[in-house]
């Protein structure tokens, strides 16, 4: 184990060094495993540092040809497959390097002046992010839209409304898968404002105090899309908030996805039998013949673990370090890579689960009234028709569910005598409230479950994101 692993110190820094490491340095200290990932926004960065330093004078036009046609082919061969990365080179960013100077020689050489691996592991992980992010969006913006075209199908539906996952009120099924339309769309602005936050290049920060050659830090924020560079070489080097915001917005996304993914499993379980779910999104049993298990939501539920996880790992990494970088930050990249991967994968499960459940909607609007759901619009009434101050109206409700539930009624189903022997001002009239669909077309406040309410917002949805409202 304390073994060198070979006679030879690391080309990069071989000047003060005479052996190599031992075998569990090496190991520990390589991320090459992992951040191999960002070689697209390795090689990107540094064709944009070369031209800056051809542009600046510090290297010379040939060698910057050279660099980026050295680039250009590694760039080819990593993407098909036949690079041969090494440990011993420790990350991405030398291992590129490396390769670069065997096949160009010199000239890749001076590739790395006016840099530091510091600066350079910043703006390769930002971009990263940045381009990662734009995926999810676009993902984002599916989800809802398949959501909201579910919604318009069901505006006028009748579902129970719960809290407490007790009965509470009718809604409709519309409204109800509108309200993730609306979490989501808070998810994908949550990403958009860290995006827009993090649009800064570190670039030029070098090691952590900036650097002596004229360079242009304009000029290479501009060439990666960067908005401006950023001001501080310090704060640019040794922060990972930019991350940190990513995994804090898409593990309140896991979240929403989460809650959505536990309506499906409940929905679909034998004693709810609100919805179904096909054969593309269910699986059997290998002993119980009659099964038919939701997986895929489950596992959307679950995967919001390891994504809550990354951010409280990655807070944890970042909250002792002094200023500025510290090896510690290598372990930045894999939580917010597997975050990255489990979101998305968790959006097109949602995707497709969206698309294909059948609600049983007969079911859903025979339990819509169950459990005296109208209650509340019976006490509205007495309000509204009695005068009857609302403390009051509850109480003179509460005592008409009570009898209602001695017979064994609903109570729509209560003689309108028996409600009379409770407040003798009741009259026929009241029965006209106690129906869900009464119950759910009067609720036409803004932002209420009417009918007409979450048509409107469901096309609303649809024209904001350009599709189509169902016919
Ligand atoms: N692999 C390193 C990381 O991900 C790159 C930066 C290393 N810098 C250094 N001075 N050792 O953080």
């Amino acid at each position: 184990m304390n073994k060198p692993t070979s006679a030879t110190a690391n080309q990069q820094w071989g000047g003060r060094f005479t052996a190599g490491p031992a075998a569990i340095m090496q190991q520990i200290n390589a991320s090459i495993g992992f951040d191999r990932t960002l070689w697209r926004q390795d090689i990107r960065a540094s064709r944009a540092h070369a031209e800056m330093l051809a542009h600046v004078g510090v290297i010379s036009a040939d060698d910057k040809s050279a660099i980026d046609a050295g680039l250009a082919d590694i760039a080819g061969q990593i993407a098909a497959g036949q690079f041969d990365f090494t440990e011993a080179l420790e990350d991405i960013h030398m291992n590129i390097e490396a390769r670069l100077t065997e096949r160009i020689g010199e000239a890749g050489k001076r590739l790395h002046t006016a840099r530091s691996r510091n600066d350079q592991v910043a703006t390769d992980f930002r971009l990263w992010v940045r381009d990662t992010i734009d995926g999810l969006e676009a993902q984002i913006i599916d989800v809802m839209g398949a959501l909201a075209t579910r919604a318009a199908e069901f505006a006028a539906a009748p579902m129970p409304g719960f809290t407490h996952l007790q009965t509470a009120q009718p809604v409709t099924l519309g409204h109800h898968l509108l309200a993730y339309v609306e979490m989501l769309a808070r998810d994908r602005g949550r990403l958009a404002d860290a995006r827009a936050r993090m649009n800064e290049c570190p670039l030029g920060s070098a090691a952590l105090a900036g650097t002596s050659f004229p360079i242009d830090r304009e000029m290479t924020a501009a060439a990666l899309g960067f908005d401006r560079p950023t001001a501080n070489s310090l704060d640019a080097v040794s922060d990972r908030d930019f991350a940190l915001e990513f995994l804090g917005a898409a593990a309140i996304c896991a979240m929403h996805l989460s809650r959505f993914a536990e309506e499906l499993v409940i929905w679909c379980s034998a004693p709810y039998r609100f919805v179904a779910l096909s054969d593309a999104f269910t699986t059997g049993s290998s002993i119980m013949p009659q099964k038919r298990n939701p997986d895929a939501a489950e596992l959307v539920r679950a995967k919001t673990g390891r994504i809550t996880g990354g951010l409280v790992a990655l807070l944890t990494v970042m909250k002792g370090l002094p200023l500025a970088y510290a090896k510690d930050m290598q372990e930045d990249k894999e939580p917010v890579f597997d975050a990255a991967a489990a979101l998305a994968l968790c959006l097109a499960a949602i995707a497709g689960m969206a698309r294909d459940f059948t609600p049983d909607l007969a079911r859903m609007e025979r339990f819509a009234g169950a459990g005296y759901a109208t209650a509340t619009d019976l006490a509205d009434w007495l309000v509204r028709e009695l005068k009857m101050p609302f403390r009051q109206a509850h109480h003179v409700t509460g005592r008409l569910v009570a009898s209602a539930e001695a017979a064994g009624l609903e109570l729509a189903a209560l003689p309108l005598a028996a409600m009379q022997a409770e407040e003798p001002a009741i009259h026929e009239g009241v029965f006209a409230v106690l129906s869900v669909a009464s119950s759910v077309a009067s609720r036409r406040s803004y932002g209420g479950t009417a009918p007409e309410n979450v048509a409107a917002q469901a096309a609303r949805w649809l024209a904001l994101l350009g599709q189509e409202t169902p016919a």
